[in-house]
């Protein structure tokens, strides 16, 4: 039976641990440490979650560590900001770590968590689900047969709604870091492992164009005056974009997270407050140092049918197109006029499929101590967080950054 350990027990913490008995496992959860013990129990019964009797809760660190009875494996869900001090803190228990991406929101965090873990003997592995998932495995096939020749130049995209982003805790910007850190992390991830290269400079650009408005932070569509009129308001949601069965439907979905049982979670709040710092777009060019080229470029504007995500991978001899809302990938010859389209099944789980890899990875880490592929120093997964760092440095200083570490 694995003894699970919890520390920011969310909708992601509580989701990944619910996977741990897909592969036919016994495991259960033995301690959480969540600052809303409440939630934390909600959310865990929402996901089915296997909690032990004498489950233990704390609201910090230091009172997990020491009340905690003994783990196979921790699970670290917090708010990004708090990922990198929990993970220092918790590499002396020498129990393998999961840790949600991004690792870290900024220079100082990013070095702390490689200098503690760049020898270390905690296993620590990150959550890169789009790395694993069978689409990206069958592109890595593809480039490595050596169809599409030397890989010299990626263009990547992700054009996705921003509801989820504007209205809840990710519109913090001090809990995330920003839309690089939150979002390119994953699209950067894929796109370094499949272009087999390390990222040595980046130059990038990042705004708010269309998030915009002029209401206080804790606004809500309720109390709102716009409420009838606004783009985001409940209205508009009913009428325009027929998600909703009424206005009053409409106008709960907009204020109100719930559980799918109808259980209220906590409050919405307005799209278009005026002190929301995160951006709606952003762009970066990534260099490897084997010469390729990463473009990828996001946004938070477009909505249901205009959404995307994928990328090109220009070759020497072909290029290979990956979309991951369909699940396709298409080869093109730049030898001849060959043209190959590959539909593959994600199978089940959640990130096309990926979360049953990384949960595979990790029990096998749990069980036997070997390192898994998005270890976070071992297999590269500090790499896109440090990226995606230069890059919001880079769009707000306008200049280039190199990606390195400070070594201690
Ligand atoms: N890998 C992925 O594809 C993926 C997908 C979604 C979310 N995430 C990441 O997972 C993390 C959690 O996201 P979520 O959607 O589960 O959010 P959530 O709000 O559902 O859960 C966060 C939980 O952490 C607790 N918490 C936050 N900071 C804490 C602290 N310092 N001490 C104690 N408790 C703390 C909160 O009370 C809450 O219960 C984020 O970092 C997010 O970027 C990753």
């Amino acid at each position: 039976m694995l003894k699970i350990g919890i520390v920011g027990c969310g909708l992601q913490a509580a989701t990944i641990a619910s996977y741990l008995s897909v592969y036919g496992d016994e495991y259960e959860v033995v301690a959480v440490m969540d600052m809303n013990v409440p939630g934390s129990k909600a959310r865990m019964a929402q996901k089915g979650v296997k909690v032990a009797e004498n489950c233990i809760y704390t609201p910090d660190v230091a009172s997990f560590i020491a009340s905690a009875p003994k783990m196979d494996g921790i699970i670290i869900g917090t708010y990004c900001a708090s990922h990198t001090d929990i993970a220092c803190e918790l590499e002396k228990l020498h129990v393998p770590l999961y840790i949600e991406k991004p690792v870290a929101i900024d220079f100082a965090q990013v070095n702390k968590l490689y200098n503690t873990f760049k020898n270390s003997s905690t296993p620590i592995q990150v959550s890169l689900p789009m790395r694993l998932c069978p689409l990206t495995q069958e592109a890595k096939k593809i480039i490595e047969s050596g169809k599409i020749g030397k890989v010299c130049q990626v263009v990547g995209f992700e054009d996705t709604d921003g509801e989820v982003y504007f209205t809840t805790w990710f519109r913090d910007a001090d809990k995330t870091g920003g839309m690089f850190m939150q979002k390119a992390v994953h699209d950067i991830d894929y796109m370094l492992y499949l272009a087999k290269t390390v990222p040595a400079e980046v130059c990038a650009m990042r705004a708010k164009i269309h998030y915009v408005g002029d209401k206080a932070y804790e606004q809500t569509c309720d109390s709102c005056p716009d409420r009838y009129t606004c783009q985001h308001g409940p209205t508009f949601r009913f009428n325009e974009r027929g998600m909703a069965e009424s206005y009053e439907d409409a106008l709960d979905h907009l204020t109100t997270i719930r559980t799918p049982d109808g259980e209220f979670l906590r409050k919405r709040l307005c799209a278009v407050s005026k002190d929301i710092a995160i951006e709606d777009m952003g762009s970066c060019i990534i260099k490897g140092t084997n010469g390729v080229q990463i473009t990828h470029t996001q946004n938070f504007i477009a909505s249901c049918g205009a959404c995307r995500r994928g990328a090109r991978f220009v070759g020497s001899l072909g290029s290979l197109d990956i979309d991951f809302n369909h699940g396709t990938l298409c080869y093109m010859s730049s030898v001849n006029m060959d043209i190959v389209n590959y539909k593959v099944n994600g199978g089940k789980l959640s990130h096309y499929g990926g979360d049953r890899q990384l949960v595979a990875s990790f029990i096998r880490t749990m069980r036997t101590g070997e390192r898994g592929i998005t270890d976070l120093i071992k297999g590269d997964g500090i790499m896109s967080t440090l990226t995606c760092i230069a890059a919001r440095e880079s769009a707000d200083t306008g200049k280039f950054m190199k990606i390195a570490f400070t070594e201690e």
